[in-house]
């Protein structure tokens, strides 16, 4: 083993780990805790920050002695983050003025609109590479100063920094109350809706029409620089890189050519394209978004399709209904049938994502017939995942002209063979997996030692990449589009139940 370690920081939608790479990019120790998820009303969730803030200080200590290394033997600390969840918190007391409002939350749809009036969903497209939907940032953030008693007063007097997770945590790391770093990347910011993709700086005129006080934001950066010193038990690291869970994931791919692609499967999926130094606009119901910016080098941008809920609806099967106890219940129980029996379900319970960005969809179940056993629906569940990538696959195509040849993937899912081979089957090309599948954290990692000299260069990074297990098509053609046709006639079905 090598002697140079780098620590990552993965908080994610539901739980927080750390994980110590050696200078092969190899896992040397990992620790994961999950936190609790709040639901307010239907469509409303939120997180505890502070909890978050705890969580992500036992995972740390977690990793480390596992690792059996003292701090000082670690040579950066990397941050990646679930994205878009917002926290807006006291810069004096250091505690937030509210739970932070999830990505996946819904309550700024009628704000949303509001803010689109006739221009639409597009009014901010140009600037940001995104449509006006509850998914992002900054409405999130003028909905707590317009609901907080008292808060847009003192947002504007100063005393109340905004932070999406990794300015949070920066700051925390980084001394708190006690002259923490209040900043963020250039792939954070993106997905706030108020960083301008050219310039990589907060945009004056979505500032005002949303009203956020530029007093609350913090500097934009790249992410890969040390951006602070951390205090604490990691007194002394450097804290040098943030990127959002997703960029994070094809950065730890290796994704760096133009054209290369993969496909996380989290709570949601998200399906990240290189399209290199120019941002690529999308007609097709994609995000055009930052992939990532290391140093002082050009920024990277990629096209994204964004999809809410994959992994989450599995959890919902096995919570909500109670059908299987354990998530990895699902593959034995949907591999018990051939095939889904004729059932669909559409898990848009935050509306539908890429490519329709429709905040008025709703969950639907088709195709039911007292023929339909649980299996049927279990297999209808993996299935949602993998028809929804298709979608996203098509769009990719039709707004970049690339044609994916092979889908890297990584993330939970990703261990259920079924799923990733039917996964291979609707997209019709393989599916690789890599030995170290933990990309996100890897990808942290990877920023941070670039930025501290542990890792020279994009080819020394590329050089860990190795496959795992890859996946073949082998389905017929014309299953293929009948299940396809299936797929998106309960796709339309799941749209237009709330106005
Ligand atoms: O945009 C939301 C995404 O960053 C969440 O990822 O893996 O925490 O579900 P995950």
């Amino acid at each position: 083993m090598t002697d140079k370690f780098v620590a990552a920081i993965d908080q994610g939608t539901t739980s927080s780990r750390c994980i110590v790479f050696n200078q092969d990019g190899a896992i040397v120790a990992v620790d994961q805790r999950e936190h609790r998820q709040i639901f307010p009303k239907p469509g409303w969730v939120e997180h505890d920050a502070t909890e978050i803030w705890s969580k992500v200080q036992a995972v740390v200590a977690g990793a480390i002695a596992k690792a059996g290394l003292r701090a000082d033997q670690l040579s950066a600390l990397g941050i990646t983050n679930q994205r878009e969840t917002t926290v807006l918190w006291d810069r004096a007391t250091g505690k937030p003025v509210h739970n932070a409002i999830v990505w996946q939350d819904m309550r700024t749809a009628a704000l949303c609109e509001q803010l689109g009036g006739t221009d639409g969903q597009d009014r901010f497209r140009e600037q940001t590479g995104l449509p006006l939907a509850t998914y992002f940032a900054g409405p999130k953030a003028a909905w707590l100063l317009d609901n907080v008693p008292g808060l847009r007063a003192r947002a504007e007097n100063g005393e109340i920094a905004f932070g999406t997770i990794d300015s949070w945590l920066i700051w925390n790391l980084t001394g708190g109350t006690d002259g923490g770093k209040h900043v963020t990347d250039v792939t954070n910011a993106g997905r706030t809706m108020l960083m301008n993709l050219e310039t990589l700086q907060w945009d004056q005129s979505i500032l005002s029409a949303m009203n956020i006080p530029e007093a609350v934001l913090p500097e934009i950066r790249s992410s890969a620089e040390t951006y602070g010193t951390a205090v604490g038990q990691l007194a002394g690291v450097p804290v040098a890189s943030a990127l959002g869970d997703q960029q994070a994931a094809i950065f730890g791919q290796a994704c760096y050519d133009v054209g290369t692609a993969k496909n996380t499967y989290g709570t949601g999926s998200f399906l990240l394209l290189n399209t290199g130094n120019r941002p690529v606009p999308s007609k097709n119901g994609l995000l055009t978004t930052m992939g990532y910016k290391i140093g002082s080098e050009a920024p990277v941008y990629c096209l994204e399709g964004s999809i809410a809920i994959t992994g989450a609806l599995v959890q919902w099967f096995r919570d909500q209904l109670g059908i299987i106890r354990a998530a990895d219940d699902i593959e034995p129980l949907a591999a018990s049938v051939d095939d889904n029996g004729g059932a669909y379900i559409v898990p848009a319970f935050s509306g539908l994502f890429a490519p329709y960005w429709r905040s008025d969809a709703r969950g639907v179940i088709t195709g039911l017939t007292r023929y339909v056993t649980k299996a049927h629906l279990a297999r209808a569940v993996l299935e949602a995942t993998s028809w929804q990538t298709r979608e996203v696959v098509d769009a990719m195509y039709q707004d970049s002209g690339v044609q994916i040849t092979t889908l890297k993937v990584d993330g939970g899912m990703t261990k259920n063979n079924l799923l990733m081979q039917h996964q291979a089957d609707v997209l019709d090309v393989p599916v690789v997996r890599p030995k170290v599948s933990e990309t996100t954290c890897l990808g942290a990692a990877y920023a941070a030692g670039l930025a501290t000299g542990v890792w020279n260069d994009l080819d020394e990074l590329k050089a860990h990449w190795q496959k795992d297990v890859e996946w073949t098509p082998s389905m017929e053609a014309s299953v293929r589009d009948r299940e396809y046709h299936n797929w998106r006639k309960a796709v339309e079905k799941s749209f237009a139940w709330e106005e």
